[in-house]
């Protein structure tokens, strides 16, 4: 089945004044059609003229020498620029919410930083390619890629991504790059951002949410514990130290006294909305789960 171009799910004129309706209507009608063509009658004809644009993307080095360079340029162009489309809208911008926050902050220290390094990212792209908010199953972090190269291509899932083609601000911004990136940074649909974030395969870690925990004498599920109840908790552990049969007291404090900070600085109300990795990672330090087993 040949592939082809997505009609925005928004007007051409929509993302004004940060994005022009020109640049939009050039962008998706001619650039975008254009790596669609040429993906197009690259495959067609072949064994992998059936074959998903993503499967194509992950598995290049399987494609032959003749093919290879093409699928990652053209199928790469259009996979990068359907998931570009379906990341802005009108209105966007501000910050996303939920676990996808959390994993930002837990990544940057705060929004602000994620922002500043995307920006400086963007600026460090030489020539043409993209700046990615990636997550590789455990954290999510950014990339660049140069021409059409998609994060797909190394194993990663790409959440969001950042056009640094000429094409895509040269008519509304000519070369003043930073101008496009700080418009685009208000047109992104972080709803949608949120959503590729949340569609993630992660490990299960609903077992170990359902442990419970003694916290001052109160059986308490692992998952509803707040910040308060892990203070608490870091505080009467620390009172035992040095009481001979609990020698592991210390660091389980201290440990208790991290996840307090940690479900602070993501805004995170219990346990349960962290993200896997955090949770996995906690429950380890705390012996909720034995140490070096993972979940039995
Ligand atoms: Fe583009």
């Amino acid at each position: 089945m040949a592939f082809s171009v997505p009609d925005l799910p928004y007007a051409y004129d929509a993302l004004e004044p940060h994005i022009s309706e020109e640049t939009m209507r050039f962008h998706h009608d001619k650039h975008h059609q254009a790596y669609v063509d040429k993906a197009n009658a690259a495959l067609d004809g072949t064994p992998f003229e059936e074959a998903r644009a993503d499967d194509l993307l992950r598995s290049l080095d399987e494609l032959p020498d003749d093919l290879r360079d093409r699928v990652r340029d053209n199928v790469g162009g259009h996979v990068n620029h359907s998931l570009f489309w379906t990341s802005m809208k009108p209105d966007g911008g501000g910050q996303p919410g939920g676990k996808l926050l959390g994993a930002i902050k837990g990544a940057f220290g705060n929004f602000k930083v994620f922002k500043d390094t995307m920006r400086g990212a963007a600026a460090s792209v030489f020539g043409s390619g993209w700046v990615w908010l990636v997550d590789d199953g455990t954290r999510v972090f950014i990339v660049t890629t140069t021409n059409q190269d998609s994060p797909v291509s190394d194993g990663l899932t790409p959440l969001l991504g950042l056009d640094l083609w000429e094409h895509a601000y040269y008519l509304q911004y000519e070369n003043r790059r930073p101008e496009y990136v700080d418009a685009w940074l208000e047109v992104i649909d972080w709803e949608a951002v949120e959503a590729r974030y949340d569609a993630i395969t992660r490990q299960d870690v609903s077992d170990i949410l359902l442990r419970t925990v003694s916290i001052a004498g109160v059986e308490t599920v692992f998952g509803e514990i707040d910040k308060e109840s892990a203070k608490k908790q870091a505080a009467e552990l620390k009172a035992l130290q040095g009481w001979g049969p609990m020698a592991k007291v210390g660091s389980i404090a201290r440990a208790w006294g991290e996840l307090a900070n940690t479900l602070d600085k993501r805004d995170a109300a219990t346990v349960a909305e962290l993200d896997a990795t955090t949770i996995i990672t906690a429950a380890t330090d705390l012996w909720v789960i034995p140490p070096g087993r993972g979940m039995v």
